[in-house]
């Protein structure tokens, strides 16, 4: 009987571009979607945009545009970049949608209704200036401890002290620089507690990953606070009801975000609401998420559910994180990398299969490791898989006019293949992808060797020969066929192009019957070898690239997390201490050549003169903001000792200044006049 599945990934922020982080949970969670599709379940994948908060209206403000724009914005491009990586939705919303208005004050209502609402006064700090509440992440000031400098919100970079942020000496407003004074103001807060017993039954169902359920279990065991889900004017949200000037926390309407989204696919399909969210639902449901909102998802969202008569989730399924040649992703070093700067590229696919490749059920970061990467997708998909179709084809052509020979010729390596299918789909269903792809590969490899040692070529040669050599090669599609089934969760794309090849259709039951005396088509090249030079330029660009907005400055998520991140968000990088300073050799510069690069649109190559010291050639990605013309005989500033970096298109000797945000905005720093080439800066 078909199951009937409900299946969410987290809703991005709508304040900045999605990156290959963001596509590792998309993806992760389309490859499953599509497997249940494919054996026929009735299943669907619902997402949308977060789009309220301090962060997004503040984002707005600084761009001049009402956060109803920026969202719009946003939405348009995630959708886009979504859609460039194969990833399919039943249904893309928002959660700044008048379903989620309406589903939010129906939960809100009935915590309140239940007594799970209190109401609290509570101090905090508030900028007088752009009269607004401050959350910790908006202040700084000097440990109250090790007396370090701009230290944001509650602990201390330098020492790793923790306090309020209160108590920061001379403490500023991150967003205006003036003093935040005390205020008062209620606030609401969700009796988080009251569902300790309720929640320890939930993590004893086994349908958790165990990293879940213990990390849920500690929580528990510390004690369960109540949680501040309201926020005061001004901020971007929805209006608590009855409560003038109150707003309900982002992460409040988040999660009731997947339920308005259902809601609205659900009144386009014709499809009933409580069929999916009702008490009695028999559906399924699974939200799929990052490791890092595992407490919003497993112990929030579930409390306020069965507060308000609603169904619990069927499993949250949490991934790891994804790093980049084995580290956080970063900017400097070209691998934070925006979707849509893989996208313009390399294809969806290539990225699709890695990630599978390397995904389980566990809660483990993922490497993104970029040799790696382009040697497994060589090797797996061209060298294995596809060699299958484009070695076998001609002979089928040639021996057989074309049609598959009406007998399999080696029936045993068929069955062997067919008989993987119990096996893969318990994989896929457990998201043991990486499992699957090995036995996958390991199938082709076992038909690459049966093709070989059948030596088809040679026996096409031999006198009546040709027909046994298509016979081989017809065993050899089939299997690629049963291949390319199992795999088409992660490939949609090959595998469409393998079934127009193939000319049948790509079903999992209905490919495990053998194609006899069938016609196919000749065959075409269905993908490419991945070129390193395109990875490079990948990375480059990824380096020369704006930096997002900062996507998550006030939608603070797990304390942990905060304490990492505060620096980065804050937009201003660590302290570091005068010797550090002095080790940077910045010198004036000449610009005595500059031309475009070949091959590059975002890189000027520039020719520096360093008077006696020498010239320095030097690639800036400047070019979207200059004329290669218009800089000979400028004067600019540039770091003289930096080591000598290698780049796709020659060795960069140094580093030119440069401030702005990218695009048309980038301004070359330059010395006044009377400053001489190679003079020293300090
Ligand atoms: N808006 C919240 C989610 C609300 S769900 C009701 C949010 N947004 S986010 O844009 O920061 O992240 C969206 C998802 O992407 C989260 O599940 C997060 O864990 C995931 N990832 C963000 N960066 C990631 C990596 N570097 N690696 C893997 N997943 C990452 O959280
Ligand atoms: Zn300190």
């Amino acid at each position: 009987m078909s199951r009937k599945i409900l299946v969410t990934s987290a809703l991005p922020y709508a304040n900045g571009p999605l990156h290959l982080g963001h596509l590792l949970e998309s993806i992760q969670t389309d490859i499953w979607v599509r497997y249940q599709k494919l054996r026929g379940n009735d299943c669907a994948y619902l997402c949308a945009d977060d789009a309220h908060g301090t962060a997004i209206m503040l984002t707005a403000e600084k761009l001049g545009i009402t956060p109803e724009e920026q969202i719009a914005r946003v939405k348009a491009e995630h959708e886009r970049d979504l859609a460039g990586f194969l990833v399919q939705f039943d249904n893309y919303y928002s959660t700044h949608s008048p379903e989620n208005r309406e589903l939010s004050e129906l939960i809100y209502n009935r915590l309140d209704a239940n007594g799970h609402i209190e109401r609290r006064d509570i101090t905090q700090l508030f900028d007088p200036e752009r009269e607004l509440f401050l959350a910790d992440r908006y202040i700084k000031g000097s440990c109250p401890k090790c007396k370090a400098e701009d230290q944001y919100g509650d602990n201390c970079e330098a020492c790793g002290a923790t306090y309020t942020p209160a108590e920061l000496i001379n403490p500023r407003s991150a967003i205006s620089g003036a003093t935040p004074i005390e205020k008062e103001s209620t606030h609401y807060f969700f009796k988080l507690a009251e569902f300790t017993e309720m929640l320890r039954s939930w993590t004893r169902s086994d349908s958790l990953q165990p990293q879940i359920a213990n990390k849920l279990n500690e929580w528990l065991d510390a004690g369960l606070h109540s949680w501040d889900i309201s926020r005061d004017a001004p901020y971007f949200g929805f209006e608590i009801p009855n409560a003038p000037g109150k707003y309900f926390y982002v992460w409040l309407d988040a999660p009731i975000g997947y339920m308005a989204s259902c809601a609205n696919w659900c009144a386009k399909t014709d499809r009933n609401f409580d069929d999916y969210w009702g008490k009695d639902s028999s559906a399924e449901l699974y939200h799929f998420i990052g490791k890092d909102i595992i407490n919003f998802h497993g112990l929030f969202w579930p409390a306020m559910l069965d507060s308000a008569g609603f169904r619990q989730p069927t499993a949250i399924y949490a991934h790891g994180f994804l790093t980049v040649n084995g580290k956080k992703m970063s900017k400097s070093r070209g691998t934070f990398i925006k979707a849509e700067t893989y996208l313009q590229h390399l294809p969806a696919e290539y990225l699709r299969y890695y990630f599978a490749a390397k995904l389980s059920g566990a809660v483990d970061d993922i490497d993104l490791n970029l040799e790696d990467f382009t040697k497994r997708v060589n090797s797996d998909l061209v060298g294995k898989l596809v060699n299958i179709a484009s070695r076998s084809a001609k002979f089928v052509h040639k021996g057989n006019d074309g049609k598959t020979s009406s007998a399999l010729d080696n029936p045993a390596l068929w069955e062997e293949t067919i008989a993987l299918s119990d096996t893969l789909a318990g994989y896929f269903e457990n998201r043991e992808y990486g499992k699957a792809v090995r036995e996958i590969m390991s199938q082709a490899d076992a038909c690459n060797e049966y093709f070989d040692q059948r030596e088809p070529w040679k026996l096409a040669k031999q006198e009546g020969g040709a027909a046994e050599a298509a016979a081989v090669a017809s065993q050899c599609l089939n299997i690629f066929r049963v291949l390319v089934t199992y795999l088409t969760p992660v490939l949609p794309e090959l595998s469409k192009q393998a079934a127009a090849f193939l000319n049948c259709d790509i079903a999992w039951s209905g490919s495990f019957k053998p194609l006899l005396n069938h016609p196919i088509t000749p065959f075409k090249a269905m993908i490419s070898r991945v070129d390193p030079d395109k990875v490079a330029a990948m990375v480059d660009a990824s380096a020369a690239s704006t930096p997002a907005p900062n996507a998550q400055i006030e939608n603070a998520k797990a304390p942990a997390k905060n304490a990492t991140k505060k620096k980065e968000d804050s937009g201003i990088a660590d302290t570091i201490e005068f010797p550090d300073f002095a080790k940077v050799d910045l010198r004036v510069a000449e610009i005595i050549a500059a031309n475009a690069v070949e091959g590059a649109d975002k890189l000027l190559q520039l020719t520096l003169s360093l008077g006696e010291l020498g010239e320095r050639n030097v690639f800036a990605g400047i070019k979207s903001a200059y004329q290669a013309e218009e800089l000979v005989g400028k004067m600019t500033v540039m770091v003289a000792n930096l080591s000598p970096r290698k780049m796709r298109f020659g060795v960069s000797e140094g580093m030119v200044l440069a401030a702005g945000p990218g695009g048309g905005d980038i301004w070359l720093l330059s010395p006044d006049s009377g400053a001489k080439p190679g003079m020293k800066i300090q």
